[in-house]
């Protein structure tokens, strides 16, 4: 099939190679051309695991083309995906500058039937917008005929490949069976698993087949943002039980995992720690909250969960104060930029919210992240950035562990123990073992973890 991806970005990328990869026709249109000639250079704009390998082959294969001009790509496919950004607002609000331009492009320059499909995450309703805007602008040439489906992504930069290839459910929605049968034909061989799995790594032993589910295209737009909300739910949830746990001395790990064992909670996103970040849990839920409340629906619970997600990272920051007294003039090392592990991205990092604060009162910072400090240099140049885990560590007063990529993990801890002035780590995320790092003299402060692993008594004993 010949397919067209607008937005190159971390999903549309994605998209784009992965549609490739299965034995489709693509162009991957961006209006950055600094992108665009990175890409025909064989290079890969941001870290993803995976993309490299896809990227060659697609390129090897002809099988993808990267363009700026928008008109090669609506020349090319019925079929046109919409992968562009939707930031938020300062209101919160989605910011659909952008996919209401594209849609007015497109049918300007359409000659033939289009199909378009929302990718990017949008408000409900948005669809209907994109289809009435293109009904408007395609005026002057006509009887062109389109369409709008709903097709949201559910891919985690970090495991973005996998996502796409093995997901948990395909979400379509759509108007009419013209509509359905095209998306089918698309995720044919994702559905019925036809296609050879070609990568690095094995794909992880939990993904089963795949469940298409179609449903109209508010469902769909709305199945996006009410999982994403659900999810960030899910961490507030457990963060708040984390601080409990702080509070009386329990261990938020068994907590959670008590949870997880019931099949109707699950052990997912139920790790305490500074908070989500990235660029869709803290935007989408924004925005869902702000959709929900134009439609008469009061949120609270959702601006609650934003609540306490903020919160954690005061909470860190007094945990640091608690620890290292007097932030001004100390050296304070961090391990992990990226708003999670696997990943480049910075955007919304709870990390660089985190490092903010410490330069604010004072505090020299030297950061180690495996493939976030490049990107941050640009935007954080207060910040000394080290070669390595240990360099990072070396001479400062304090570690703060705010992403968990797996090779802090290895860091060896006689040498980490050797090089800090103090062997203070506080984990923002519990991602090292507690009985380990104290074995080896550290100092070792988590979230909602037991000091010096011994249970506290509860602060008040319930009477009656
Ligand atoms: N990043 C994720 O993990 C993820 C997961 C699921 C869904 N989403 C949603 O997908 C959408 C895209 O997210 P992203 O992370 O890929 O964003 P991104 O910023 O990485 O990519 C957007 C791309 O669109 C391009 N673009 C902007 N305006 C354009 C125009 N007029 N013409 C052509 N290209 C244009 C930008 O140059 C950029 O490359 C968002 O709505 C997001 O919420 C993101």
């Amino acid at each position: 099939m010949k397919i067209t991806v607008i937005g190159t970005g971390h999903v549309g990328l994605v998209v784009g190679l992965c549609f490739a990869e299965i034995g489709h026709e693509v162009v991957c249109v961006d209006n950055d051309p600094h992108k665009i000639k990175t890409l025909e250079d064989g290079q890969l704009p941001f870290y993803e695991p995976e993309l490299e390998t896809l990227l060659s082959r697609a390129t090897d294969s002809g099988r993808i083309r990267f363009v700026t001009d928008l008109a090669a790509g609506v020349e090319h496919s019925e079929l046109i995906f919409f992968c562009l950004g939707t930031p938020p607002l300062p209101g919160g609000e989605a910011d659909l500058s952008s996919v209401e331009r594209v849609a007015r492009q497109i049918a300007r320059l359409s000659d033939s039937y289009k199909l378009v499909v929302e990718k990017s995450t949008v408000p409900v309703l948005t669809g209907e917008r994109i289809r009435k805007t293109m009904q408007i602008y395609s005026r002057e040439k006509g009887d062109v005929e389109f369409d709008v489906a709903s097709n949201p992504e559910f891919l985690a930069e970090g495991s973005a490949v996998v996502d796409f290839l093995y997901p948990d459910r395909i979400v379509i929605g759509v108007e009419n069976g013209r509509a359905e049968a095209l998306l089918r034909e698309a995720y044919a061989p994702i559905v019925d698993q036809t296609f050879e799995w070609r990568l690095e790594h094995p794909v992880p032993a939990d993904r089963g087949k795949s469940v298409m589910l179609v449903t109209n295209r508010n469902s769909a737009e709305l199945i996006k943002h009410a999982s994403n909300s659900f999810l960030a739910m899910k961490i507030s949830y457990i963060n708040a039980i984390s601080n409990l746990c702080d509070a009386v001395g329990a261990d938020v790990r068994r907590v959670a995992e008590g949870m997880g064992y019931d099949h109707r909670i699950g052990p997912e996103f139920l790790k305490a720690g500074i908070g989500f970040g990235g660029f869709c849990f803290p935007k989408d839920l924004e925005a869902f909250i702000h959709i929900a409340e134009k439609n008469g629906q009061d949120f609270g619970l959702l601006r609650e969960v934003e609540r306490v997600n903020t919160n954690q990272i005061d909470k860190f920051i007094e945990k640091v104060r608690h620890e290292v007294w007097v932030l001004k003039g100390k050296t304070i090392a961090v391990w992990g930029l990226a708003f999670k592990p696997n990943t480049d991205d910075l955007r919304f990092s709870p990390s660089l919210i985190t490092i903010e604060r410490l330069l604010a009162e004072g505090a020299a910072v030297r950061a180690y992240d495996p493939q976030a400090m490049p990107e941050a240099r640009q935007t954080h140049e207060q910040v000394t950035y080290a070669e390595s885990a240990l360099d990072a560590a070396a001479g400062a007063d304090a570690l703060l562990l705010l992403t968990g990529w797996s090779e802090f993990r290895d860091v060896d801890l006689a040498e980490l123990h050797a090089r800090m002035v103090r062997p203070l780590i506080l984990d923002g995320r519990n991602h090292l073992d507690p009985e380990a790092v104290r074995a080896a003299g550290f100092e070792y402060v988590g979230m909602g973890l037991p000091q010096n692993g011994e249970a506290k008594p509860p602060a008040a004993v319930p009477r009656g």
